[in-house]
């Protein structure tokens, strides 16, 4: 069994904004180093990297061009080396982020495959098509520029990339290509990394055919073909091998896998990954991506958490997120700017008290917000800037430019605001992307002077949850589901019941427990307002979250 990681919980690090140590305006290994006893002092049991190695950064790091080294911005191997070897001196693990759907297209397997030949080894390390007289191979779209296809005169062929151009497609029905990962996996797991997290790992097998997709779809028509593709419970098995060898962790990034399909990978014991990182409840404002937006709905977030508690519970284990590097900063979308402190502790506390592995991204326990830049030349990622040029193309400029401010990914990837001091603390020089402005506020020294901060109310609730068999390992049970403003819910384990009750109201509100439980024999664990202002049971003022037990 390798499920040391159910009792955990762990911190992501995007690193080019977590921490600059060496003072050229761009976060890196040093940085971290210095940071690792504030990660610790959180209360997490560990660090997932997201991608650190060499790229050109035409998506920050997931365009890797070398797979067994540190981008030179970030530090060197022996600097990697030290972090990894401090961090498990503080007990904390570390598991790095494995990108192998794709590279970059200045990966040198990707040079030489673009040469072409017969007895070229690289020849079919990618997937390469001839066109259909003038048409492409077939009519998928990539999610980040145009059709999916993209020609190369060097070769004379075209190449497939589901993501930006500068990331083709590997080709994993290419034998030797496994045996690459597999050797990339063993780099990292002997030099002592703890496991991985695997992107977009659900899409790395291709329909041999290729068939054309859904017509006029944009961005995701192709998706029938390569997500949960034909051979792809084979090829996580290979991999599995591998990373059980050293009892690591896998988790597998699984963008609109529904629960059901999700349940073969992870259940069991011949299970192929340990958790999986959902999307849906990253979905309660928005259709399949935040640029297509709703108004927030309470009932959908519920409905999307409720699904995979109910369906994972004692078969498979929850990977529990409310913020990463690919989606806004949640608290300006599914809380308000104008209850900050308490719907960013209520909404800490919404999601870390639910069964599974809790996993927190930087800045997030600060309660850090979005920002609105003044055009598109100042958004640097390549997802907004391709839905500003060519989806929403129609709409006028200032109808676009909102829709970025609502859905684009640079916003969860401002420098992390570390104190009031110039830069918000994170670098002495020009930091290389923009700060946002309200770091005088809402930063980490601030934060870690007041009692009722953001971020002491994380650190709270992931002491409570170390401390409480019932919060790790309890049953969970959903109450009032069909509430518009109350998520309320139970977990249970040998005879003890804790309800972690959840207003997301702007007004105080009331509410009855449910059957079997007294007001009178509650014990109050936690609340996320101040101690001085002791709160009722089956009342809620805005955004406040008790959490209570019964013996
Ligand atoms: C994953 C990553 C995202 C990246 C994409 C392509 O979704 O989290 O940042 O752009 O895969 O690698
Ligand atoms: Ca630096």
């Amino acid at each position: 069994m390798q499920d040391w990681y159910k009792n955990m919980s762990f911190y992501q690090i995007w690193i080019r904004s977590f921490a600059d140590g060496n003072d050229d305006g761009i976060g890196d290994l040093l940085g971290v180093y210095d940071k690792l006893t504030y990660i610790k002092s959180l209360g997490v049991d560990g660090i997932w990297f997201c991608p650190i190695y060499p790229s050109p950064n035409a998506d920050f790091g997931y365009d890797i061009s070398d797979y067994k080294n540190i981008h030179p911005d970030y530090g060197t191997l022996s600097d990697f080396k030290r972090v990894l070897n401090r961090a498990h001196e503080l007990g904390l693990k570390v598991i790095m982020d494995l990108v192998i759907n794709h590279t970059s297209d200045e990966h040198p397997w990707f040079i030489e495959s673009r040469k072409g030949g017969e007895d070229n080894p690289y020849k079919d390390y990618y997937i390469w098509r001839d066109g259909k007289g003038v048409k492409l191979p077939n009519n998928w779209e990539s999610f980040f520029e145009g059709k999916a296809w993209e020609w190369c005169e060097e070769r004379g062929q075209y190449y497939l990339h589901i993501f930006a151009k500068k990331q083709p497609d590997l080709n994993m029905d290419n034998p030797a290509v496994r045996e690459e990962i597999k050797s990339i996996m063993r780099f990292w797991l002997d030099m002592g990394v703890d496991g991985f997290r695997e992107d977009v790992i659900t899409y790395i097998s291709k329909h041999e055919q290729l068939p054309d997709g859904i017509p006029f779809l944009p961005a995701i028509n192709g998706l029938p073909f390569y997500k949960d593709g034909p051979n792809l419970l084979r090829y996580l098995r290979e991999f599995r091998a591998v990373a059980g060898e050293y009892g690591a962790v896998q988790i597998g990034e699984a963008p609109m896998t529904p629960v059901k399909t999700a349940l073969q990978y992870l259940r069991g014991e011949d299970r192929v990954l340990d958790m999986m990182i959902q999307f849906d409840t990253m979905m309660a404002d928005c259709f399949f991506t935040e640029y297509v937006h709703h108004p927030f709905s309470l009932r959908k977030l519920k409905r999307a958490f409720s699904r995979w508690q109910y369906a994972l519970d004692g078969v498979a284990w929850n990977a529990l997120y409310l913020e990463n590097h690919d989606h806004p900063r949640v608290i300006d979308r599914y809380g308000s700017l104008e209850f900050w402190r308490e719907s960013g502790t209520m909404l800490a506390a919404c999601y870390l008290f639910q069964q599974g592995t809790p996993f927190i991204y930087q800045g997030q326990e600060l309660g850090m917000t979005n920002i609105a830049l003044p055009s598109i030349d100042h958004y640097l990622d390549v997802a907004s800037v391709n839905a500003y040029h060519s989806f929403f193309r129609w709409e006028p400029v200032e109808k676009r430019l909102r829709r970025i401010h609502r859905s684009s990914r640079d916003s969860a990837r401002t420098p992390v605001q570390w104190s009031g001091e110039e830069n918000a603390g994170f670098s002495t020089a020009e930091p290389w992307f923009y700060v946002n402005p309200n770091y005088r506020e809402i930063n980490a020294a601030a934060e870690d002077r007041d009692p009722n901060s953001i971020l002491n109310f994380y650190r709270k609730c992931l002491k409570l949850r170390k401390d409480c068999p019932t919060l790790l390992w309890g049953s969970y049970r959903e109450y009032r589901w069909h509430s518009g403003w109350l998520y309320l819910y139970e977990r249970q384990w040998q005879g003890e019941r804790i309800l972690v009750s959840c207003s997301f109201s702007k007004r105080q509100r009331r509410f009855s427990l449910p059957e079997g439980y007294a007001a009178e024999q509650a014990e109050l664990l936690l609340d996320n307002y101040p101690a001085e202002q002791p709160g009722q049971v089956g009342t809620l003022r805005p955004y406040e979250v008790q959490v209570l037990r019964w013996k």
